[in-house]
């Protein structure tokens, strides 16, 4: 075991430089022999890539391409999946963003491992026992290698899907270079299918900036946001949405009877799906923006009705000249949330500016509780990463049943490597 001192000092490599040697934070947990096994092979390198506009970019890759992969497995799916590093000198990792993994399984390169060198390998193994919209990238010095393009989607699909939609389509939304892309293209997705199908559209924001996507030519349902189902959520129409960085949104709409749906980003042009056939809809200018707080309908599953807290901790996070914070420190100095298991923790998460901060806990589902004192009204929501804006206060409900040793940082992985990020450790 590594103490929590180690692991902050170790991290911080990550951040600026490549880590040195890392003991890993908890072994692997006993695998369920009898789960299916899904194995992959991914192979990080350096790629000229051409994109669909004729530039070409100087991008790192797994298995030749940016996004990655798209790696669908089934819930319960033991998931091995063995990385290789081609030539990228700093070495890479992988990190299964948003997925409950154990510890040394997340790939934090400097806390969980060290970083996979050129010519070695590490074999990622977990059970994916949550389904949902998920995505991985690696995280040695992320801000860096994110960016280049080491990322992609990760989906794992229910065992029994309560109504299966006739089209299930996955969308990563990236800067390349300086192009934007969906699914590595900058001219957006083109889907057919039959007026009347039902489509699920799962988008993730694999940018550093907040996305603001619209929905036209047909109405629409949030129905997962981070991979966690929307209780009962409503029909939605000239409704936009924010999509912060590190964020994932699950769509479910109907293939108009006539011209298609779009769904795209109304930050990036280009960025966008095309469902169907024929004329694309016309461009609403005054669609309101939409808010969780009083979507869908609360359930009885929630499991923070009223809650009590063992612990709690106040995080601000704020942006001097050229440093980004938490509570006025930034990474090397911040002290850790140490945490017993069982433990129940509430998060009190402020904005004091500097842009939007998009904050992402590893290794746990948080429940958002609620935004500038007010409480959910509608459907209790469970992400793993939480857009803030200026002047915004979120309480968030995290149960600390995941052990070990975590990173807790802004998603705008520039924000992060200028210094928001802590660590979450267990006791
Ligand atoms: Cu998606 Cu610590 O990252
Ligand atoms: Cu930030």
């Amino acid at each position: 075991h590594m103490h929590a001192m180690d692991a902050m000092s170790h991290a911080s490599h990550q951040m600026e430089a490549s880590a040195t040697s890392v003991t890993p934070c908890d072994a692997i947990r006993a695998a369920d022999t009898q789960a299916p096994v899904r194995t992959f092979e991914m192979t990080a390198a350096q790629t000229a890539l051409k994109l669909d506009n004729g530039k070409t970019v100087e991008a790192w890759t797994f298995n030749g391409s940016s996004p990655g992969p798209e790696l669908r497995v089934t819930e319960g799916d033991r998931v091995m999946v063995t990385l290789h590093n081609k030539d990228i000198e700093e070495g890479v990792t992988i990190h299964w963003h948003g997925v409950v993994v154990p510890c040394s399984q997340d790939g934090v390169a400097g806390v969980t491992q060290n970083a996979v060198l050129p010519g070695e390998e590490f074999t990622y193994e977990f059970i994916a026992s949550q389904p949902g919209t998920y995505w991985y990238h690696s995280h040695q010095m992320s801000s860096i290698q994110a960016e280049k393009g080491l990322l992609g989607q990760f989906i794992v699909e229910p065992k029994q899907a309560k109504a299966a939609a006739a089209q299930d389509i996955a969308g990563l939304m990236q800067k390349l270079d300086s192009s934007f892309v969906i699914n590595g293209r900058t001219k957006g997705l083109e889907v057919s299918g039959k007026p009347g199908d039902t489509v699920r559209v799962r988008l993730t924001n694999g940018a550093n900036d907040t996305m603001e996507m619209a929905v036209e030519g047909a109405p629409y349902r949030i129905i997962a946001m981070d991979g966690n189902d929307i209780h009962e959520p409503g029909l939605l129409d000239h409704t936009n949405f924010q999509m912060g960085a590190g964020q994932r949104y699950d769509l479910l709409l109907k293939i108009p009877e006539q011209g298609t749906a779009v769904v795209r980003s109304l930050t990036e042009e280009g960025l966008k799906i095309t469902i169907g056939e024929g004329a694309e809809p016309v461009h609403s200018a005054n669609n309101i923006l939409f808010d969780f707080l009083d979507y869908g309908t609360a359930s009885e599953d929630d499991p923070v009705d009223q809650p009590t807290f063992d612990q709690t901790f106040d995080l601000r996070l704020g942006q001097n000249l050229f440093v980004n914070t938490i509570n006025g420190k930034s990474f090397h100095e911040i002290p850790p949330m140490t945490v017993k298991e069982g433990e129940r923790i509430k998060i009190t998460l402020t904005n004091e500016g500097g842009g939007d901060h998009p904050f992402h806990i590893h290794g746990h589902t948080f429940r958002v509780l609620s935004r500038n004192g007010e409480a959910l009204r509608g459907s209790p929501v469970f992400l793993d990463t939480i857009l803030t804006k200026k002047d915004e206060t979120y309480e968030l409900y995290v149960l600390a049943n995941n052990p070990g040793l975590w990173m807790a940082h802004c998603h705008n992985l520039m924000h992060a490597s200028m210094g928001m990020s802590m660590m979450l450790n267990y006791e």
